[in-house]
């Protein structure tokens, strides 16, 4: 194992009716800007349960935070809070709300152009305190320091990540995720499987914990996952994956082991040029990947194999071929599909995905450094 330090510092509150704990959870005097998307939370009784704790507070509301947020309305919601001297933000969404707001709360302060908090990695020195109410269980954004932001005018998504935007509070009520469409539940299921896996499934460095959290994590996905589609109304089924989300990406399983992240960085570049959704674009590139790098990768594909999905094959390259493909079939039966013509993509323009990633510095990418622009081009035209 790796030498590590681990602070996460966000109070989670979890459980049905936990919103109203917001009354007490936010500063008494505190000028609030209460942030969310396109309108999922006026029609499952969420927005009325926030303004409910927020009565006799002093709030403001900015909506309109797009999936995949945008940098142009992140600036847009800056000179509002700039306006109305707000000193605590509220994020009430999904990922993108929430990673909207960790920009907002950083750009806030931020004397030069924000975008340069994400293209050149330029240092922040203050963030305004978030809090937040998660309604889309999936990126982990409630509980972790990143924020992923799509610059509308040239197609550009970028991602920070800083230790001044951690939510100070997230609460999780799985109830909230009762509406959400089939296409979102699967795209919350392989987001959060996918983030397991890459910080799992590399080279082994006798991680006992991490490795076993990473299984029991990925195996409650695969028990669960499939579940929510047919029952969409069960609490045990909702709480169990917004938990697990919650887990796969707040660092716990990350500390002391190598991580990947390339299947991200393609899938970023897929998103910013054919707009699919995040995880879609990660149950495309993850099954070539793992095809693609299974020498590097043999040892773990190996150990995913036997515990993951209970093989037990004699013939180890057998055993990774059909791990391979239970992950495949996974994605395809939350039904997220797991090709570029899946999503009627004929044409999935490698030669520029991979020039975007060249003119990002983005490359090489994996835990060896050894995906280069020919590797990615080969992981992405098996996509097809
Ligand atoms: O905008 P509204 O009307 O709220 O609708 C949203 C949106 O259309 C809807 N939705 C959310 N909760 C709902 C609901 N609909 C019905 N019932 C509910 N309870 O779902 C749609 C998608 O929402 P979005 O927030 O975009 O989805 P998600 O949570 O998957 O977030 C995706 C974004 O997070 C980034 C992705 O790149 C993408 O931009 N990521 C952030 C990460 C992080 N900060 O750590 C890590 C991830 O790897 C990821 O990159
Ligand atoms: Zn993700």
């Amino acid at each position: 194992m790796n030498n590590f330090s681990f602070h996460n510092p966000t109070k989670i509150i979890f459980g049905e009716g936990q919103i109203s704990a917001l009354a007490k959870l936010l500063p008494v005097d505190a000028r609030i800007l209460f942030t969310y998307g396109g309108g999922s939370i006026k029609k499952n009784g969420v927005y009325d349960q926030v303004i409910k704790a927020l009565a006799g507070k002093t709030f403001f509301e900015f909506s309109g935070i797009e999936p995949n947020p945008h940098y142009e309305t992140v600036l847009k919601a800056v000179e509002i809070a700039k306006g109305k001297k707000i000193d605590f933000l509220l994020a009430v969404g999904g990922g993108s709300v929430i990673d909207a707001t960790k920009l907002i709360a950083a750009a806030i302060n931020f004397a030069g152009e924000p975008w340069d908090i994400l293209a050149k990695n330029s240092p922040i020195k203050s963030a305004l305190p978030i809090g937040c109410v998660l309604t889309l269980p999936a990126t982990g954004t409630e509980s972790n320091g990143n924020s992923v932001i799509t610059k509308f005018s040239t197609h550009e998504k970028l991602a920070f990540g800083n230790s001044l935007v951690y939510p100070q509070f997230a609460i999780l009520d799985p109830t909230t995720t009762y509406t959400l469409p089939p296409r979102q539940i699967a795209n919350g299921v392989v987001d959060a499987f996918v983030h397991i896996m890459e910080q799992y499934l590399t080279y082994p460095v006798n991680a006992k914990v991490q490795d076993r959290f990473a299984e029991g994590l990925l195996l409650t996905l695969i028990e669960e996952g499939p579940k929510v589609l047919t029952q969409p109304n069960d609490y045990a089924i909702r709480a169990n994956i917004m938990w697990a989300a919650t887990m796969a990406l707040n660092g716990l399983i990350g500390v002391g082991v190598p991580q990947d992240w390339a299947t991200h960085a393609l899938g970023h570049e897929i998103t910013a040029l054919h707009g699919l959704d995040h995880a879609q674009t990660l149950a495309i590139v993850l099954p070539t990947l793992m095809s693609q790098q299974r020498t590097t990768k043999r040892e773990k594909l190996i150990q995913y194999g036997k515990r993951v999905w209970g093989l037990t094959n004699s013939d180890e390259e057998k055993l990774i071929d059909v791990a391979i493909a239970e992950t495949k079939n996974f994605f395809e039966k939350m039904g997220a599909p797991t090709t570029f013509s899946g999503y009627g993509i004929k044409d999935s323009l490698t030669s520029t995905l991979i020039e975007k990633l060249i003119q990002h510095n983005s490359l090489p990418i994996g835990e060896h450094r050894d995906i280069t622009a020919e590797v990615a081009t080969k992981i992405l035209t098996a996509a097809a």
